[in-house]
Order: structure tokens, then sequence, then C-alpha cells
């Protein structure tokens, strides 16, 4: 194999993006725009009247609804301040618990966290990779009142077991669907089976919206009559058959509840003109993702050493990253020595991701470090992110596939 040895180590804080000297980078989006999403803005920017909270916002939250079967839709700025809204309507403080994934990025975990409740963590389930509903329902207390669950990678966590433990244990249930949408479980999609669901459209998500966006399902009406105010500044209009429009004034704060405090976490109208564009091809962009992930595991399929989570029946998971577990024991060589090989000796800029958020010191100073994830904790040493994005090329695969087939090779010194 040719050195295609890295020469600069400088990237982009999040791990992902160009970095010089990689034959095959982790790139910093999933794919480029269309003419068609890139009209959608210009046109917004030609021709809104207002450039946030109006009909295309509408439309977007109208589409994503009829996308995700979920009762209500909110378009919001980002993910995190969906959770963080969820976290608000879900009135929870000090003295209460949420059990949360220990393996999730850190903004599923931070907005309960801001609340003062305890986050207490629960293990993967270790064929899935997703929160483990057994893990979940032993550290039910009388304390818990909510379950966090996130479709990480963009797999379905098993919801028909956690909102059963739910209903028994009378818990409210918030989806981290950030990084899945458009996965379902049985046709029934992501975010439309717990009180709330959270997207992301982050730029390198499976749609972006110019790098920032999100958007918050609710499942009750209550909920839902409150999320507006709660997303902007708790503004409403005072009635529009008011003999002078102005008097009292234009707006007002329709928000008086006790330990809320309303934000804003409002989203642009051009953002959501393109969301709304491309909710058109996410079925087809994810399938594409499904196929080149099936194409890569089969190529890898003869490697013992490498697995990938299992995907029970009837569950669409869509790839928001391709992982895999490396078995080391057979070399004796760790899932480092691996990386080592690819990023020295074939220049492929894999990364690991989510590292386990009872082992940060933010959350351990808020009661972690007594927490046991051992099958995360196991796992997660071993773990690894290929490059990823739609439509990598089959030669790029290949070039994939034969040098961790060569590296495991060296490894095992053979
Ligand atoms: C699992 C998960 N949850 C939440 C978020 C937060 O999303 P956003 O960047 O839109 O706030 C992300 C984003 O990377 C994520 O991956």
């Amino acid at each position: 194999m040719s050195n295609q040895s890295k020469t600069t180590k400088v990237g982009d804080a999040s791990g992902r993006g160009s970095v010089a000297g990689y034959r095959v980078n982790f790139p910093a989006r999933m794919r480029t725009y269309t003419e068609a999403e890139i009209n959608a803005v210009v046109n917004v920017m030609r021709n809104a009247e207002v450039q946030t909270q109006g009909n295309y916002m509408r439309q977007f939250e109208a589409d994503f609804k009829a996308y995700t079967g979920a009762k209500h839709a909110f378009a919001v700025d980002n993910a995190t301040s969906a959770l963080r809204l969820s976290a608000i309507m879900c009135r929870i403080g000090p003295g209460d618990e949420v059990i949360a994934p220990g393996y999730t990025f850190c903004a599923s975990a931070i907005p309960f966290g801001t609340t003062g409740a305890k986050l207490v963590w629960a293990d993967i389930d270790p064929q899935t990779w997703v929160v483990d509903i057994n893990d979940i329902e032993r550290k039910i207390t009388p304390q818990t009142k909510v379950l966090l669950v996130v479709h990480l990678l963009g797999m379905p966590a098993n919801m028909a077991a956690i909102m059963e433990i739910a209903q028994k244990y009378n818990l409210r249930v918030v989806e981290d669907c950030a990084q899945a949408p458009g996965a379902a479980i049985n046709g029934q999609k992501v975010g439309s089976f717990g009180d709330f669901g959270c997207f992301s459209f982050h730029g390198a998500k499976n749609i972006t919206t110019l790098g920032e966006g999100g958007m918050l399902t609710v499942k009750s009406d209550a909920d839902a009559a409150l999320t507006p105010g709660l997303r902007h500044n708790g503004v409403r209009s005072f009635p529009a058959d008011r003999e002078r429009y102005w008097v009292p004034a234009m707006s007002n704060v329709d928000m008086d509840l006790e330990s809320v405090w309303p934000n804003n976490f409002s989203i642009g109208e051009a953002q959501c003109a393109l969301g709304s564009e491309l909710l058109k091809s996410l079925d087809h962009n994810n399938d594409i993702l499904i196929a080149q992930a099936m194409k890569l595991r089969a190529a890898l399929a003869g490697i013992p050493e490498l697995t990938f989570a299992r995907i029970p029946d009837g569950y669409r998971h869509v790839f928001h990253q391709f992982v895999l577990h490396f078995d080391s024991s057979e070399s004796g060589k760790s899932r480092n020595d691996l990386l080592d090989f690819l990023t020295e000796e074939a220049g492929i800029r894999a990364i690991v991701q989510y590292y386990p958020l009872f082992r940060y010191p933010l959350f351990q100073k808020l009661g972690a470090a007594d927490q046991k994830c051992p099958v995360l904790d196991d796992w997660w040493d071993n773990s690894f992110s290929l490059p990823w994005w739609i439509g990598m090329p089959d030669d790029t695969m290949d070039y994939l596939v034969d040098s961790l087939k060569a590296g495991i090779s060296t490894l095992k010194g053979k």
C-alpha cells in the first residue's frame, strides 16, 4: 500500500471537514445543495414579506407534521433549543431524575442538566448500540420523571418497549431525533412516539437548513399551546378587532408560569423554505445512504474482527454515520492501533465520536461519577466511524475495505 501519510493536523473542532494530507477525508457535510434548494432560499430573499416567523415557517411545520405523522410541529433554531423546550415543558428541577443514554452527543443531555435535575446514565444494548431498555428500567427510582432516548447514528431506539415503561411508571418521553429524520419502526417515524421529538438540521446532518435549524414535535395539545410563547419571548398579538390597533400595544407577553421563562429559539424564513424543499428528497437520500451502508457492510462482512449494529426487523436505520466495532482480542492491538494504521498508512481520516458522557468532568460533577454502563465502557473503546457521505464513490468504498483488511492483517502480524 502506498504511504499516504498525513502532513497537517489542523481541522475543525467538530472533527469533521477536510484536513490536508488525507486521501479520504471526513467531510463536514453529507451532500451539496441542488438548484431547486438554492432557489428556495433566493426566492425568500427576493419575495418574502417577513424574514422570520411567517408563512414559510408555517408551511415547513405543516410539511414536517405530515412527513413524521406527529400531532404538532414547531420549527426552531436548532435541536438543542428543541431539547431545551422539552426539558422546560417536562417541568423538572432539583430532586428529579432524567434517565439518558450514556452514549450520545452532549447536546442531548445538557438541556436537561441545566434544569438542575440529576442525569442518570443508561447503558447501550450490545446488539443495536442504542439505549438498553432493561438498563432504563433498572435505573428508575421514585424520583425519575423523564426518559430521554436518542435514535443515535440514525438507528431507532426500541420505542414500543420505552413507551410501555413510560406508561407503567408515569414518565414523560423525549425523543432526540437529531441524527434520525426519516428513521422509522414498522412505518411509524421517530419523533411521533414520545411526548416530544427533537430534530436537528445542523450542517453535518442528513438534511441541513443552512448550517443550523431544528424542529420540535409535540404530542399533547396543552404542550403545543405553550410552545410558541416559550419559543419566542412569550409574545402574541392582542386581538385584531381593537378600535385602535396600537392600543394598548402591538404585542403582548402572554406567559406567566411559575419558574418557566420564555426564550427566543426562532428560525428564519429562508431556512424554513429550504427545509420544506429538503423534505421532498429526504426519503430518497436516506434510501441512498441505506443502500450504500448495506454495500459497505457486505464488503466488510468477511472480516470477522469488524462488526456492525444489528438492525431489528421493521426498523429503518438511516445511517447518519457508519460506525464499526473492532474486536482486538486476536491481534492484541486496540482500535487506536487500527486508526493509527488508517491515518498514517492509508490516509483515511476515521474518527471516534461521542465520548461516553459520564466520563466528562461536566457531567461527573453533576453526580455521574458513580454510575455504571459496563457494555458501553467496553464497546466504546473499540468503536470508530469511517468517513461517510451521500454518494460515496465505489472506488472510495473499495479503498476503505482494502485498507481495513490490510490494517487488520498488519496488526495480526500476517
Ligand atoms: C444526538 C444529537 N442531539 C442533539 C444535537 C444538537 O443538535 P443542534 O446542533 O441542532 O443543536 C446533535 C447535533 O449534533 C446530536 O447529534
